[in-house]
């Protein structure tokens, strides 16, 4: 009888917005039920393996960040704001956190949309050169890594993380935590010089 071939069952293939209807919110209760099959089949879990996964679940949302595959970079405008690229993650001030693979951060203290650059630094007259003179104290790496970066209310953006900080001249710094200053007033830009030269923000 034909009934064999009938009976060939087409299996499901799962679309990204499967996975994200069977994806748990990124802030669940790690213990809920809603755990994608896909995940359960795989017997490996390491952090780096959870983290590829969570970016994979966030897809569909084009803000949503990718995991890139680059160690986090931070670039030292002249005059102008820290451009930060990589796997990074953003405590704001109100505890709210954002994910991200690119930000354009203040470094004035004159945007109305602190932490990001809203370009207040043209109508200021911000200036610095940009110098990146502290030297590095870890050496360089090519795997992606991960960056936590708190904006810490009327103070500093602190980071946690491999960060190589660098500018256009060819200076560059390779640490792994930090203070950035972002009230334009350091006597150590692009860090802070622990409010020598503020109130503290
Ligand atoms: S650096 Fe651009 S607004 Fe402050």
């Amino acid at each position: 009888m034909g009934s064999a071939t009938k009976a060939y069952i087409k299996p499901h293939r799962q679309s990204d917005s499967d996975q994200l209807s069977a994806a748990p919110e990124s802030n669940s209760n790690p213990n809920s039920p809603t755990v994608p099959e896909t995940v359960v089949k795989k017997s490996e879990s390491t952090d780096e393996k959870a983290l590829d996964r969570w970016f994979l679940e966030q897809r569909g949302n084009k803000r949503v960040p990718k995991r890139l595959n680059i160690p986090n970079e931070l670039l030292v405008t002249t005059a102008g704001q820290l451009k930060l690229i990589g796997n990074i993650t953003l405590i704001n001030e109100d505890g709210s956190v954002t994910r991200a693979n690119n930000l354009n951060l203040c470094r004035c203290g004159a945007s109305n949309n602190r932490p990001f650059c809203d370009e207040q630094h043209l109508e200021v007259e911000f200036f610095d050169g940009g110098a990146v003179t502290r030297p590095s104290d870890c050496m360089p790496v090519t795997q992606p890594q991960s960056l936590t970066v708190t904006c810490v209310k009327d103070g500093p953006l602190k980071f946690r993380g491999y960060l190589r900080i660098y500018n256009k001249k060819g200076q560059e710094c390779i640490t792994t935590s930090g203070a950035l200053c972002r009230c334009g007033k350091s006597s150590k830009k692009p860090f802070c010089d622990n409010g020598q030269s503020c109130e503290g923000g």
